[in-house]
């Protein structure tokens, strides 16, 4: 074999004893709110981004099959070069009047809009400024900047205006925060974050890819949930997750921006643009939600309902209102094996350790969709319960 097969062989197999290989389990249905596992049956689907439940909905597949018909499969092509068609504008437009921005680009996914936004608007004599746990996109992507970097911890205001002291002689500063934090389900507390990037004359980018379609009143987003909507200087966010669930992402903002990023932001100069059946069914998502604010109202009832049950029947979850509701469980080996037994019940939630989350910090992450009925949630609590009191890990009922 050739060395570099080795090395990678005898790193599998270390991690093949330690136990933390991933194995993807083969779904034979469409996403939703019950699928069916190859060799395993019907289980309730308590670990995707489909908030909304708008990955199978009709009207999306409608829209997506009908921009097949009318605009083809696919662009074969960069945008600049020949792969913009009409409806690319017309999402980029929308999705601009949905967060109150001047304008968007789109990208073939919000890592590639996180890959494609630091090392192109932040040069040498700036500063990027993060928040310790931002998504793994951000990470990568401000490690191709030059910029001069700095981390705060988490939703610290202290340590954020610490950077920001810290990085006062340089020229501009980009200040990078999650709206939601995915492990957590915790909320950037954006309000105060506003005031301080203003006060040391910061851009203020937030990424919404959990916010999206999941809080505020009409699914614009944590700003909307906090009060703030439309003082954010920038977003990146997906349409993979509650906007139908496909694929693709995007940045929002000032004209002046997007129209830098078309010109110099390298993951869209040279990698193709999104198909058709993706742009015309992100465009019919974004209809659903600004048409029939059931959706977004089923899912606050759903996740609120979801967070006191468990909570009532003494299971320790992190406070919060998001649909992402982490079950606290300290031990990694625990946290998987309690994810395989849940499994085994008919209830799909995935368990994650370190190195994704601090060393004793395991956890299981349920997150709750709209569509799922009650009953659905009553059986996912049942086995949660069970499943917790089996492994030790039930505290008394509050
Ligand atoms: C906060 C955050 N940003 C970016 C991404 C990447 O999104 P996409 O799947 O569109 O690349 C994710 C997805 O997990 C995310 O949680």
């Amino acid at each position: 074999m050739n060395t570099l097969l080795s090395t990678l062989s005898a790193e599998l197999e270390s991690m093949s004893s330690a136990g933390t290989l991933k194995r993807e389990l083969p779904l034979k249905s469409a996403q939703g709110p019950l699928v069916e596992i190859e060799g395993l049956g019907e289980v309730i689907m308590l670990t995707s981004n489909n908030y909304l439940g708008l990955a199978d909905h009709p009207a999306i597949v409608e829209a997506a099959e009908k921009a097949e018909r009318d605009f083809g499969y696919g662009l074969a092509s960069v945008r600049f070069i020949c792969g913009t068609q009409t409806i690319h504008r017309q999402l980029e437009e929308r999705i601009a009047e949905f967060f109150g921005t001047e304008d968007t680009i789109l990208y073939g996914s919000c890592w590639n809009a996180n890959e494609g936004l630091f090392q192109t608007v932040a040069l040498e004599q700036d500063a990027i400024v993060s928040d310790e746990l931002n998504h793994a996109s951000i990470i990568d992507g401000i490690r191709l900047s030059k910029a001069r970097k700095e981390r705060f911890k988490n939703r610290d205001m202290g340590d954020l205006r610490r950077a920001l002291e810290a990085t006062k002689d340089t020229r501009n500063k980009v200040v990078m925060t999650d709206g939601v934090f995915s492990m957590e389900g915790s909320l950037a507390p954006l309000p105060e974050m506003i005031e301080l990037t203003r006060e040391y004359g910061a851009f203020l980018v937030v990424d919404e890819s959990h916010g999206t379609g999941v809080l505020g009143a009409t699914g614009r987003g944590t700003p909307e949930e906090l009060g703030v909507f439309g003082k954010i200087d920038a977003y990146t966010s997906t349409l993979g997750k509650a906007l139908g669930g496909s694929h693709g992402g995007f940045t929002t903002g000032p004209n002046v921006l997007v129209e830098y990023l078309r010109q110099k932001s390298r993951p869209y100069l040279f990698s193709n643009t999104l198909p058709p059946a993706v742009v015309l069914g992100s465009l019919a998502a974004i209809d659903l939600v600004d048409k029939d604010p059931s959706f977004v109202g089923r899912l606050r009832e759903n996740t609120a309902y979801f967070r006191a049950q468990l909570t009532a029947k003494g299971v320790r979850v992190r406070e919060g209102i998001h649909p992402i509701v982490p079950i606290l469980i300290g031990d990694t080996a625990k946290a998987i094996a309690m994810s395989k037994e849940l499994l085994t019940r008919g209830v799909y939630v995935s368990g994650f350790g370190f190195p994704v989350v601090p060393q004793g910090a395991a956890r299981l992450r349920c997150q709750i969709s709209a569509a799922h009925t009650r009953e659905h949630l009553d059986r996912a609590i049942a086995a949660i319960v069970e499943v917790a009191a089996q492994f030790g890990v039930l505290e008394s009922a509050a």
